[in-house]
């Protein structure tokens, strides 16, 4: 399955960033575990991180037609980004979100999730593990 990743903004900065929050490990890190996992599950992936609203979008719709679902992590966009939810229902791939932390259990204003009700399922709160278990989920699918 060809999947396409995508980290929001301030995820380049994870390893240094609120560690107590997100942990020590960095971008590169975690992209290495997603790569190494994918490549048990014979999937193939396309990683992007950006800290643009408008690159989002433009990296969802470029990436459209070449992936067959998508993993986000939206960052604070999650919270208040309509336009981000409107290119995710635009490009109809399964896309499944992922939170690093539990926004659940933030502050108020991280419970909200716009881009939820656009994707196949979250997960959050599994550090890393909650993009292992998208891929999975996405891997899962029918096809
Ligand atoms: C996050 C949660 C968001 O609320 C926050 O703005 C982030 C990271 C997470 O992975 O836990 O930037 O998406």
């Amino acid at each position: 399955m060809r999947i396409l990743i995508l980290h929001g903004p301030n995820l380049n900065l994870l390893g240094e960033r609120e560690p107590e929050v997100y942990g020590t490990m960095t971008l590169a890190q975690l992209d290495a575990r997603l790569r190494a996992h994918a490549r048990q599950r014979r999937a193939t992936l396309r990683i992007f991180q950006d800290n643009c609203e408008g690159t989002l979008i433009d990296l969802l719709h470029g990436n459209r037609r070449w992936a067959q679902g998508a993993v986000f992590n939206p960052g604070a966009y999650t919270h208040y980004s309509y336009a981000l939810r409107d290119a995710v229902a635009a490009i109809a791939l399964p896309t499944i979100e992922v939170h690093l932390s539990d926004t659940g259990k933030r502050e108020p204003f991280r419970r909200r999730s716009v881009i939820a009700p656009v994707c196949l399922a979250s997960v959050r709160g599994k550090g890393a593990d909650s993009y292992l278990e998208a891929i999975d989920r996405l891997c899962a699918l029918p096809r």
